[in-house]
């Protein structure tokens, strides 16, 4: 059972709100980017922003690839480890690629910003950040998403594929933990 009652989270982007704002970011990412780009979801959180914002792209004109990347700097709680471990790579070779990597929400930024160093370093030609949530008042690293969804306070989210141990990735909005 999840360690919060469902009665505690209160809704902070529904997913009415969320559905319009992914097809507006891939307007913008259109504008913005090739064509033919890969787009690399950080799992787990990053997998339902990613399915529903590749078909909005395909509907903005553009043909993104997909692949995954399992990275962690969380472990079961709210407080980030500050530590960054590679879990599943992508499959793919990225030399000469344009990559939108994309992550549920960036907050310290330093599991973006590991994973946008290790592309670079194997050779991708550009890497954009799509985030669809930031947390601005808890970064520790110059990190800045290049298309970000929604700014939050410093509060713990769930849902839309964001977890708190585990639990909640499935709501169909975003919500908030009251304590
Ligand atoms: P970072 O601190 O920017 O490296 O963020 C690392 C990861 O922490 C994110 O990809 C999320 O998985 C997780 N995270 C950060 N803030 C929250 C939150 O409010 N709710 C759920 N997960 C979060
Ligand atoms: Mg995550």
């Amino acid at each position: 059972m999840p360690p919060v009652d469902i009665r505690s989270v209160s809704t902070l982007f529904s997913a009415e709100q969320i559905a319009a704002r992914v097809e507006s970011l891939a307007e913008e990412i259109a504008k913005a980017m090739p064509d033919d780009i890969l787009v690399i979801a950080i799992l787990k959180g990053g997998f339902v922003f990613a399915a529903d914002l590749i078909r909005a792209l395909h509907g903005a004109g553009m043909y993104p690839r997909v692949d995954f990347m399992t990275l962690s700097s969380y472990g079961v709680g709210t407080e980030s480890s500050g530590e960054v471990s590679i879990a599943r790579d992508i499959s793919d070779d990225i030399e000469g690629v344009d990559i939108l990597l994309l992550d549920d929400i960036l907050e310290s930024g330093r599991t973006v910003s590991a994973a946008r160093a290790l592309l670079l370093n194997r050779g991708a030609r550009s890497v954009k950040l799509c985030m669809l949530l930031d947390k601005p008042g808890k970064r520790k690293v110059d990190c800045e998403a290049d298309f970000c969804g929604f700014t939050v306070p410093d509060l713990f989210v769930v849902g839309y594929g964001l977890d708190y141990a585990h639990y909640y990735r499935d709501l169909p909005y975003i919500g908030t933990i009251d304590d």
